[in-house]
């Protein structure tokens, strides 16, 4: 018997959605951020059979269901399918039969990131006539294997699950390690019948990528170690180690230099790394069957070939004959799944057979070897086109009066009323109502940030002129009047160019600070907000190094702004606050050595301030997502005087440039009114560009090689 589904999802999702409580205390605030593309995801896990020489499109079968972000798949082995249904069957006093899919995976939805079981009852492929498998998928049951974290507000990011005998393997980034710009991501064990969870990566450590063997007996991890992250955002200088499942313990290093392992058996890893020809290759190392294990006693020699980046290797216990991989070949712009066959060190094509023009990630193998699992991103035809682009996506936020939203745009800014918001596209600055409705540009020309005067009715500031430039560049502070922009709304407020920028007004809007190159390098100014610096000039800060992204406290008394005075040039960025008379310096908070604290924005309550930075360093491979510039980028909130250091953001991407409004908005999600969003349309990671294109040699890669 097939159980009740309606019920049985009904009562999983209570558990989601009860936390969306409403909220609406006098010091409710809320905090939007940018997380460029992240709106167009829209992954879901798909899965095509290994043994077709020539993949169609009907023998793919999308397995997740094609609302939330679905993506980092596992196949649990047979036993554990066994013990999940079991599991299940106890917990709903329901008979269920057997699925012919079981799969574990990493799904955001309602705000949360968490680990989900899937049982996906679907007709054959085979023996429907319909156009797409995808239309044939009849029933699932979905449920959260990590539900209990809903209950204090814990907020975390969650990746890379195995389901091992009884217990979950996976990621998590909810223990603060107390020190700046080191990584949260730790990989923990939970009980599933008794949700006991442990530690199994020593503190003071952090692991990414684990992968449990055949046995259930070892764990490989990626690691740095003790040595920690140096600021790397692509290929991480991780090594492999390896440690008890069962409670951590008798760690050792296994391979130095590489990345996401998997074993076929017990005594075989295979794994990523850029070799030194810069090819990503995959790499098979062999541990002593007897001694001792270290980096001296395994054998590690290069499996795929160069000529194309092979990674994110996956196997299959036992199965000699062939693994799946990522690559991106030089013939191409897009990453797909192909398999690797051991035997004659060829590749076979999956993915591209069958949409070319699609990225797909971090392939999986069934337990008996005949399919292959990845995500990509889903939805409708053949144009990809996703049916959930968002405007305003809700993140669960660690502090309840405190609603959190992403916004897929940059510097976003709220007008005074909480009504409107402004942002910046690619080019120009755009202002849309909160609902997500009636979004306009109101300006062509690149420019960077947004900030409403906090007086005068629909009047915003900007900078325009190209961002990340020297102090030469010609960048200019302008104001716009948003509701009156046919008009030539808009009016220069620095004239001479020499990269004025991140203007933040007084709270009565009769001043404005903002950062100039004028001196030969950028520091500090005051002028007039109406009448720009024809009305009156002062200089706030001076010194040979870079103060800048200034914001004004609402009761205008501080400006706080991000400096690399500590080591100017450096790249490192500490936050720092002065009186807008210039008394008053202090640190806020720096983000270790060389760390990164940028864009601050102060609280409505003028007592504490949000900001960026890179203070939780990096939640996992950086190549086993898509694009992002500063993949270590998070949300913190901190109190001016430097205590109280709260994480807002868990997650592999870059969030960057807050801003804190006043009004409260209920955590739901905000859709694009328009039916027909952008398609999915993020890049790949930029720097995985072809070797052979770097070094001009001629291209001539054949398909298994
Ligand atoms: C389910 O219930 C049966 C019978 O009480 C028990 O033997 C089995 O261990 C239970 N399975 C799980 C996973 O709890
Ligand atoms: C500078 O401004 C701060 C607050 O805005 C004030 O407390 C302080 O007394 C001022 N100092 C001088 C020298 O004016």
């Amino acid at each position: 018997m097939k159980p009740s589904l309606p019920s049985l999802c009904f009562l999983f999702h209570l558990l989601i959605f009860h936390a969306a409580a409403d909220h609406d205390g006098l010091s409710s605030s809320s905090i939007i951020f940018t997380t460029l593309g992240r709106s167009h995801y829209g992954f879901d896990i798909y899965t095509l059979p290994t043994l077709n020489d020539q993949p169609k499109l009907n023998d793919e079968i999308r397995i997740t269901d094609g609302h939330s972000v679905n993506f980092n798949g596992h196949f649990p082995s047979s036993s554990s399918s066994s013990f999940l249904l079991s599991l299940l069957s106890n917990q709903t006093d329901i008979q269920i039969d057997p699925p012919p899919l079981q799969l574990i995976y990493v799904t955001e939805r309602n705000g949360v990131s968490n680990i989900y079981y899937d049982a996906v009852y679907y007709d054959s492929p085979r023996n429907t006539r319909k156009r797409s498998a995808i239309e044939s998928i009849t029933d699932r049951i979905q449920v959260p294997l990590l539900g209990t974290q809903l209950s204090d507000n814990r907020v975390s990011m969650k990746d890379k699950p195995t389901v091992t005998g009884e217990y979950l393997v996976y990621v998590s980034t909810h223990e603060d390690t107390g020190e700046a710009r080191t990584s949260w991501a730790a990989i923990y064990s939970t009980h599933l019948e008794s949700g006991l969870t442990q530690r199994l990566t020593p503190y003071g450590v952090a692991d990414f990528s684990p992968a449990v063997s055949p046995s259930g007996i070892w764990t490989a991890v990626a690691s740095y170690g003790k040595k920690g992250w140096d600021g790397e955002v692509e290929e991480l200088s991780t090594d492999i180690y390896v440690f008890l499942t069962r409670d951590g313990t008798q760690r050792v290093k296994v391979v130095e230099h590489g990345g996401w392992p998997c074993w076929i058996d017990d005594s075989t890893i295979y794994f990523h790394r850029r070799g030194d020809d810069k090819w990503w290759s995959i790499y098979r190392a062999i541990l002593p069957i007897e001694g001792p294990v270290s980096t001296e006693s395994v054998v590690i020699e290069r499996v795929t070939p160069p000529g194309l980046h092979a990674f994110t290797p996956a196997t299959s216990p036992g199965n000699k004959k062939f693994i799946s991989v990522a690559t991106r070949r030089p013939s191409s712009e897009f990453r797909q799944i192909e398999l690797f066959d051991l035997v004659t060190s060829e590749f076979r094509e999956l993915t591209r057979l069958i949409s070319p023009r699609t990225h797909h990630f971090n392939p999986f193998i069934s337990p008996d070897s005949s399919r292959v699992g990845y995500h990509k991103c889903g939805g409708e035809g053949k144009g990809r086109k996703i049916s959930t682009q968002l405007f305003l996506e809700n993140v669960r936020s660690p502090i309840p009066e405190i609603s959190l939203f992403r916004v897929d745009g940059s510097f976003p800014s709220f007008s005074p009323a909480g009504d409107r918001i402004a942002y910046v596209g690619l080019p120009g600055v755009y202002v849309v109502n909160r609902d997500g409705s009636n979004v306009r540009q109101v300006y062509e020309r690149t420019a960077f940030p947004t900030v409403w005067d906090p007086v005068r009715e629909g009047i915003i500031y900007t900078s325009t002129g190209p961002s990340f430039a020297s102090e030469s560049t010609e960048v200019d502070v302008i104001s716009i009047n948003v509701d009156n922009v046919d008009q030539k709304g808009y009016k220069k407020l620095t004239t001479n160019g020499q990269n004025n920028a991140f203007p933040s007004p007084s709270p009565d809007g009769k001043w404005i600070v903002f950062r100039s190159g004028r001196s030969g390098h950028k520091n500090l100014y005051v002028m007039d907000a109406v009448d720009g610096e024809s009305g009156g000039i002062h200089r706030l800060t001076e010194g040979p190094w870079t103060d800048t992204m200034c914001n004004w406290s609402p009761d205008g008394d501080w400006i706080a702004f991000a400096s690399d005075r500590d080591n100017p040039g450096s790249g490192s960025f500490e936050m720092y606050m002065i009186h807008p008379n210039g008394t008053g310096l202090r640190k806020i908070i720096q983000s270790g050595l060389g760390g990164r604290t940028n864009h601050p924005s102060f609280s409505p309550d003028g007592k504490s301030i949000v900001f960026t930075s890179d203070y939780a360093g990096i939640s996992a491979e950086p190549i086993s997502n898509p694009h992002h510039y500063q993949p270590y980028g998070e949300i913190f909130t901190i109190k001016l005087d430097g205590s109280d250091l709260k994480r807002l953001t868990h997650s592999s991407y870059e969030d960057g440039t807050p801003a804190w409004t006043s009004t409260y908005i209920k955590p739901v999600d905000v859709g694009w009114p328009k039916k027909d969003g952008p398609y999915c349309s993020f890049d790949d990671c930029h720097w995985l560009k072809s070797v052979l294109a770097a070094q001009k040699v001629s291209p001539k890669i054949e398909c298994g090689v």
